[in-house]
């Protein structure tokens, strides 16, 4: 048990590209359950998962995630309407956004390819007014539904690169997204170390005084 735990957490990365074959209905099932099996500060759950699968409505906007939402611009531009002097690269506020900045050439579209695994999950809050302790309690259930999914032969990959407002509109959600997890069989990997060669994952001891 404890071996399988070890060996899931050293080989654990964000996946980007998947192979497209479904997951099983009672994996998947599995998966979904394992958001709420984790404890939430006062037993508040105030959170939500939206989930998109293989049908058509589902695939179709898991590619608009991929093409125009979970992107970012190529080049710096305004951070704002309101704030037009601070220039930031930075996801597009609406996909009419995304759409001037393709047009433009300046959107870095396809770079997470984790959006169109055949199983997404969006952590959102449906109050609108999230406190600190719900970010963590998403963290936890997050991380539940990651670590259930890598011990039955499933992986998985984070997104949080998107705005929320764009989100929230592209996906009809009822409040505030926070961060994505897409969930198949993986076509490729790339370690942390690769990914991160001058930024290297720290030892315990670097983190633990
Ligand atoms: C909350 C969160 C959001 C992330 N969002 C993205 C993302 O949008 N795109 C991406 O390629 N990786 C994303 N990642 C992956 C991290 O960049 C990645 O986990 C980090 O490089 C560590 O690599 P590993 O997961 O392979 O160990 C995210 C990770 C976390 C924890």
């Amino acid at each position: 048990m404890l071996e399988q735990l070890e060996k899931i957490l050293e080989n654990r990365t964000t996946v980007k590209y998947f192979d497209g074959n479904p997951i099983p209905e009672h994996i998947t099932e599995l998966i979904k359950k394992s958001v709420a099996q984790t404890p939430s500060c006062n037993n508040r759950y105030n959170f939500k998962v939206k989930i998109l699968g293989q049908s058509l409505e589902h695939r179709r906007a898991k590619l608009g995630l991929y093409e125009y939402v979970c992107t970012v611009s190529d080049k710096e531009v305004h951070y704002s309407d309101d704030n037009t002097d601070l220039m930031v690269s930075r996801s597009p506020r609406s996909v009419s956004e995304a759409h001037s900045w393709r047009d433009q050439k300046i959107l870095r579209t396809q770079i997470n390819g984790q959006t169109l695994a055949p199983l997404l999950f969006v952590w959102y809050f449906d109050d609108g007014d999230p406190i600190d302790n719900d970010y963590l309690d998403v963290g936890l259930s997050c991380w539940n539904s990651i670590i259930t999914a890598e011990s039955l032969g499933v992986q998985s990959g984070f997104c949080g690169c998107f705005d929320n407002d764009c989100l929230k509109e592209y996906l009809d959600i009822k409040g505030s997204p926070v961060v994505m997890v897409g969930f198949g069989f993986a076509n490729e990997t790339e370690s942390n170390e690769h990914k991160h060669p001058d930024k290297p994952r720290p030892q315990w001891d670097q983190i633990i005084s």
